[in-house]
């Protein structure tokens, strides 16, 4: 079943049912001020942080509600709808809607009894408020009488948790009053008398407003429930029944703002105006309300050109053309827009996130950068600065870096007061060493190797060049080996749900140890380092030799061991007897050989593999599960629990692309991107334009329905392995590499891409139909001996040639 399609051009994803499966959203803002809006208009907004800086009320896990409502309401007729959807809801034969989401704007359009109506959400670029652009026509033939009444409901407490459960306090500091074309929220009114700066119990007065633009308020309505009236809900309010609002506001209970206009419209006319919602002071709320009071259409759409030529130039730094239409929209837009989405928002807030986990957490940063090194690869150099100076001198990362992080004087798991702010009692063990992968790509996307000698603090002390950060994290790991020597698994590996503990091993960690002595291998030759390259020569082949006797496992590598040295993923053990990522990793990391990986990669494709993905490991432990594998907490099929783990997908999709298995990769690609499975959407239930964490695997009931959109790992890993994978742009310090693994029935493919203040135009051909290879390399005409394009042969703009076959 089909909600809606891609249009390409415009970037957009349009919904032409609203009865989508599940709430079906877009972003909007930035991290200053963030809003989240579904297709129905639920959702809500924070300023810097979804769980301390909340403004707009929404709850979770409960039918989508409330949102940034706009109802519409005939005045001679009393009938009312609203411009979305939801919440009125009115019947989809009479009620024509379609809900347009793009990038960091959404609209809506509706059509009902003869009356047009378009909104257009968006926090304007820079800003830290929200724009509710309204435009309402008169499509019939005789003259109408329209109210619009906009409501945004506001929270009682910025802190998310005090407003919806600690309501002896929060229902009392709250209070609303009209001012001019505005509802002022006020928390904490009653220390109105204090003075700029001064504080009590570290509380001041909070100021939120909605506001209209464009034309006047005829009434107002401050409470909640009165503009609700009691036992109406959202798609009933009295306050659009009666037609007129109590002109009342809110003295303690539940504050809002409603505003109604009185709209008189000729047959043909149309209106425009906007909502705006923020957190401000008085004066700069009116201030911003009065900006748009003036020619509000054209203020509005200068602010959404801006932001739409804002997105759509970052995401042109790389752009493709190839037979899949699939492949084309999750690359050029969706994907991208999704790795941008979490480099921003990290885990911060969704749907599904509550803002709670107040930082960033260190593994899922550092591979969220990874998403966009290839179109914003300055932006990218900042955060990998930041997670960098996020390392413990003594070569961990911090699993939690907390959003006041403060380089140089931060508590570590070390410290009790770390352990009791955060909830991380101990170190991970992958933490640091996803940091290769992610600098080694922007030093070689940017062949800025001055990089590498950028000093940079650690986390609680102490500060050291890039590479000497690096080197620490091989330390880090060094000193944290388990029984066999090979890399303890500490509090987890990737894999939350695997307590390998202080004397366990993990082979999933042993093989990313072993990649990062391979990468650092490449920086300490540029730093002309031989001691180190020696001594990283001498740890791998060990390390190597290690991994190879004690984890492969015939056909297979296993999981590791336990602290009791239990072996976990042998393919005798009853449940748990395959896994997924110390396959894809064995081949990453470089490690098997040639035989191994198409050993266990067949493995894999056999046992794993089904149409929505590869699962993350079978059977799903129920009955056999070891003390720290935790999860069997979870139903099988379901997230670590036997679930298709989308972040997964991604490493699969590259090890594929590295063997030189095209179709295979791009299979991969297709089972679990969300393009693919637009048209299976009673299934996936997710949007159709952005990845989930996890899809439901075989052994639930519910197979192929995926959960936790927008903030996922999986939105970098599959770009990674699309990009450097597919389409095989390998860049290293010195020029780029161009390898592609697709499938056979391509004709070729096109790719755009910036790189190193060039344009790249390449054009890869495939007249024999291979899935890989190398025949032939041009670059502006002139033949190139391999397939690697030094840096000096680039120019302004770069016409290169490939044929694979
Ligand atoms: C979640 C966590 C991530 C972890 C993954 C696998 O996505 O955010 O840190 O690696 O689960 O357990």
């Amino acid at each position: 079943m089909k909600y809606g399609y891609f249009d390409d051009k415009k970037r957009e994803y349009v919904i032409t049912r609203p009865d989508t499966p599940a709430p079906w959203v877009n972003y909007l803002g930035d991290p200053e001020y963030g809003a989240i809006v579904s297709n129905n208009a639920g959702g809500y907004s924070f300023v810097k942080s979804g769980a301390n800086g909340r403004i707009l009320r929404y709850v979770f896990n409960q039918f989508d509600e409330p949102g940034r409502y706009i109802y519409l309401r005939d005045n001679e007729t009393k009938d009312f709808w609203s411009a979305s959807w939801q919440p009125v809801g009115k019947d989809l034969e009479k009620y024509k809607s379609e809900c347009h989401h793009g990038t960091a704007y959404t609209r809506m359009m509706a059509d009902y009894s003869g009356i047009h109506s378009e909104v257009r959400y968006y926090v304007p670029l820079g800003q830290s408020y929200e724009v509710w652009s309204l435009c309402v026509e008169n499509c019939s033939d005789k003259e109408r009488e329209i109210n619009v009444t906009g409501y945004a409901e506001f929270t009682n407490n910025s802190n998310y948790e005090q407003d919806q459960v600690n309501l002896q306090y929060s229902q009392y500091i709250t209070k609303t009053v009209f001012r001019g074309n505005r509802v002022r929220q006020m928390i904490h009114a009653n220390l109105d008398r204090l003075d700029e700066g001064e504080k009590v119990d570290n509380k001041d007065v909070t100021n939120r407003f909605l506001g209209l633009a464009g034309v006047p308020v005829d009434s107002w309505c401050g409470e909640k429930e009165a503009f609700l009236g009691r036992y109406h809900g959202y798609g009933n309010p009295v306050g659009v029944i009666d037609g007129k609002l109590n002109c009342e506001g809110n003295y303690n209970e539940n504050s809002c703002g409603a505003l109604t206009a009185v709209l008189k419209l000729a047959p043909g006319e149309k209106k425009e105006m906007a909502f705006l919602v923020g957190m401000k002071k008085n004066d700069e709320a009116e201030a911003i309300v009065a900006r748009y009071d003036q020619n509000c259409q054209q203020v509005c759409e200068r602010e959404l050109e801006e932001l739409i030529s804002y997105w759509h130039g970052q995401l042109s730094h790389f752009q493709i053309k190839t037979p899949s239409n699939e492949f084309n929209t999750m690359i050029n837009t969706w994907n991208a827009y999704n790795c941008f989405m979490t480099f921003i928002w990290s885990r911060a807030a969704s749907f599904t996130y509550c803002g709670l986990r107040n930082g960033y957490g260190y593994r899922d940063t550092v591979q969220d950068i990874q998403g966009v090194i290839h179109l914003a690869p300055e932006m990218a150099a900042d955060k990998i600065r930041f997670m960098l100076s996020a390392q413990v001198d003594n070569g961990g990362g911090l699993p939690l870096v907390k959003f006041t992080h403060n380089p140089g004087h931060e508590d570590t798991p070390d410290d009790a007061s770390y352990v009791q702010e955060t909830g991380h009692p101990a170190y991970r063990a992958d933490d640091a060493l996803w940091l290769f992968p992610t600098v080694y790509k922007y030093v070689s996307e940017t062949g800025n190797v001055d990089f590498i000698d950028e000093v940079i603090p650690f986390a609680n002390k102490d500060e050291g060049t890039v590479y000497e950060h690096l080197k620490r994290a091989i330390q880090f790991s060094m000193e944290h080996l388990g029984k066999h020597g090979m890399p303890a698994g500490l509090y987890a590996d990737w894999n939350d749900c695997l307590r390998l503990g202080k004397d366990g091993e993990s082979t999933f960690v042993a093989l990313q140890f072993y990649y990062a002595m391979t990468i650092l291998k490449e920086f300490a030759a540029y730093e002309k380092d031989e001691e180190y390259i020696s001594y990283l020569e001498k740890s791998q082949e060990k390390l190597g030799e290690l991994i190879e006797k004690l984890c492969w496992n015939e056909d297979r590598f296993i999981r590791g061991f336990t602290e009791a040295g239990e072996i976990i993923g042998q393919r005798t053990d009853p449940e748990a007897n395959m896994w997924l990522n110390p396959q894809s990793w064995a081949v990453i990391s470089g490690l098997a050989t040639k035989e191994q990986s198409e050993l266990a990669l067949e493995q894999v494709y056999e046992r794993l593999n089904t149409e929505y993905g590869a699962i993350l490991m079978d059977p799903p432990y129920h009955a056999h599960a070891f003390d720290g594998a935790l999860a069997v907490i979870y139903n099988a099929g379901t997230k670590e629990n036997a679930g298709i783990f989308s972040q997964s997908q991604g490493w699969i999709i590259l090890a594929e692309a590295l063997m030189g298995h095209g179709e295979r990769a791009f299979g991969y690609f297709m089972e679990n991107a969300p393009a693919a499975q637009n048209d299976k959407a009673e299934i996936r239930r997710l949007e159709p334009y952005c990845y989930g964490q996890f899809t439901e695997g075989k052994a639930s009931p519910n197979f192929g329905r995926s959960h936790v959109h927008w903030l996922t790992g999986t939105a970098s890993t599959v770009m990674v392995g699309c990009v450097e994978g597919i389409l095989g742009m390998r860049p290293d310090f010195y020029g780029l590499r161009i390898a592609p693994s697709i499938p056979k029935e391509w004709d070729g493919f096109e790719v755009e891409k910036d790189f190193r203040g060039c344009h790249l135009h390449i054009k890869v051909q495939n007249p024999g139909h291979a899935e890989s290879g190398f025949k032939k390399l041009t670059v502006n005409g002139e033949e190139l001996k391999d397939n690697y394009i030094p840096q000096d042969k680039l120019t302004a703009e770069t016409e290169v040639e490939l044929y694979l076959s």
